[in-house]
């Protein structure tokens, strides 16, 4: 198959998958992308080229003399090629839905309320997107977490960064910082966080000291003078293969709608849950808490009022419109828990929870632990700090959760032996 992005030129029709030349892929002459025999027939790869060694371990490009430099760069590229992985899974996800949704009424029926696998395993139909959805929890659950050890504490709390080294090189790097990865913010979108990335909550003086075209103000987390070169990751245009992952949520319940007539429940289930009007209010008083004494903290608050009104009014308009997804989820978690399908929402639930909970071992958590060990008081490379983790993590997220029509009515059980196969 020639592939015009060979990372996004995947199949998910199972006849694909089965059909050895089918799945190979190649360059737009035809000629295989991958280890091509040579003229006399030999093969001739090596592990070396098939995983572009020379530019994966050429990209690190250390600022000082500092040897614990290296691994603050390896750690943040370790973390980008997860989102990588991440974002790869969300589109199968993504796509699987899609592919649901345009079966007709019997075969989207058949398919997406297929029980979860004995020891055959699954239907080719939905291995791809079961390995993928159990894999971006277990990415978010467990690798992320362990991967920020690095620049925490080992076994035998052995020190494994150093703070005194850390603010040796910490000054080279102003004013780049985590708080610009692009693909972390695709994610997010991915798990109804898009509505996060239009609000101007983040401290914009050190961006606009360095950055010419920074705007004025608090910026946004998706502000393209914040995301720079990385902003159509976070926003791919819609000819751009990642772009489904930024509708994996609208696709998840609009499966669930297609479920709603199997809900034979007399009563209706509870109705999505609208962001109150106390909750805006109260993540303004949050901000304007950290804003201090300075100048024009009411006009930034009232800004942001304004963001998270129009934000959460629009937010509440779409999940207004989901009762049937509401209904759909219910006839899910209560009649047909042990699908394939409930496992997938589950995972991507769990995936959500994982990356952006306020609970002791999230990765946003664990991140700012490491933040409060390494730096003292509330400055940040990027100019947010602490002040502002916080009133992301506790005051802005936990607002847009994933699935919203689904996740608050309880995971559908669908642990104890999903392992089987
Ligand atoms: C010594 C280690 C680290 C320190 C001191 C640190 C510090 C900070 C600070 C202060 C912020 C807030 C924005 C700012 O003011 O710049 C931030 C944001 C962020 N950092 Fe780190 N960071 C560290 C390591 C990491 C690592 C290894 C990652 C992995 C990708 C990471 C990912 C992020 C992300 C994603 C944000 C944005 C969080 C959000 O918007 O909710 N950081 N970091």
């Amino acid at each position: 198959m020639p592939a015009s992005d060979p990372w996004w030129s995947f199949a998910l029709a199972p006849d694909d998958r089965d059909d050895a030349d089918a799945r190979r892929l190649t360059d737009v002459d035809g000629h295989l992308l991958v280890n091509p025999p040579d003229e006399q027939g030999r093969l001739t790869i090596g592990y070396p080229d098939y995983l572009h060694l020379d530019r994966l371990l050429s990209a690190q490009t250390p600022a000082s003399t500092v040897p614990d430099e290296r691994v603050f760069i390896i750690i943040h590229q370790l973390f980008e090629l997860v989102f990588k992985q991440m974002i790869f899974d969300l589109g199968v996800v993504a796509r699987t839905f899609q592919t649901l949704l345009d079966l007709n009424d019997g075969d989207f029926r058949a398919q997406a309320l297929e029980s979860l696998p004995d020891e055959r395993g699954p239907s080719p139909f939905w291995r791809p997107s079961m390995t993928a959805a159990a894999r971006l929890r277990h990415s978010a659950r467990t690798v992320l977490p362990a991967m920020m050890q690095y620049i925490g504490r080992g076994e035998d709390d052995d020190v494994l960064f150093s703070t005194l080294e850390y603010h040796r090189f910490r000054e080279f790097l102003v004013p780049a910082s985590g708080f610009q990865t692009a693909q972390l913010r695709l994610i997010q979108r991915a798990l109804g966080k898009s509505p996060v990335l239009g609000l101007h909550v983040f401290p914009g003086d050190t961006f606009r000291q360095h950055y010419t075209d920074c705007p004025a103000g608090h910026v946004a987390l998706g502000d393209p003078a914040v995301l720079r070169e990385g902003h159509a990751r976070a926003f791919p245009g819609a000819d751009d293969p990642a772009h489904g992952v930024t509708e994996i949520d609208d696709r998840a319940h609009a499966v669930l709608a297609r479920l709603a007539p199997l809900a034979t429940h007399t009563h209706a289930p509870p109705p999505v849950r609208l962001i109150p009007p106390e909750e805006i209010e109260r993540a303004a008083l949050r901000l304007r808490a950290t804003l201090g004494d300075e100048t024009d903290a009411d006009a930034t608050v009232s800004r942001f009022r304004t963001d998270l009104e129009a934000a959460a009014q629009q937010e509440n308009e779409r999940r207004t419109g989901f009762a049937e997804a509401r209904r759909g989820a219910q006839a899910l978690h209560d009649r047909y828990g042990r699908t394939t399908l409930a496992f997938v929402l589950d995972r991507l639930a769990a995936t959500d929870a994982a990356l952006h909970a306020p609970t002791p071992d999230s990765f946003l958590t664990v991140h700012r632990k490491a933040v409060r060990r390494h730096v003292a008081g509330d400055g940040g490379t990027g100019g947010g700090g602490m002040p502002y983790l916080v009133t992301s993590q506790r005051f802005l997220l936990p607002l847009f959760p994933a699935l919203v029509a689904y996740t608050d009515l309880g995971a559908a059980g669908t642990d104890e032996n999903a392992d089987r196969w």
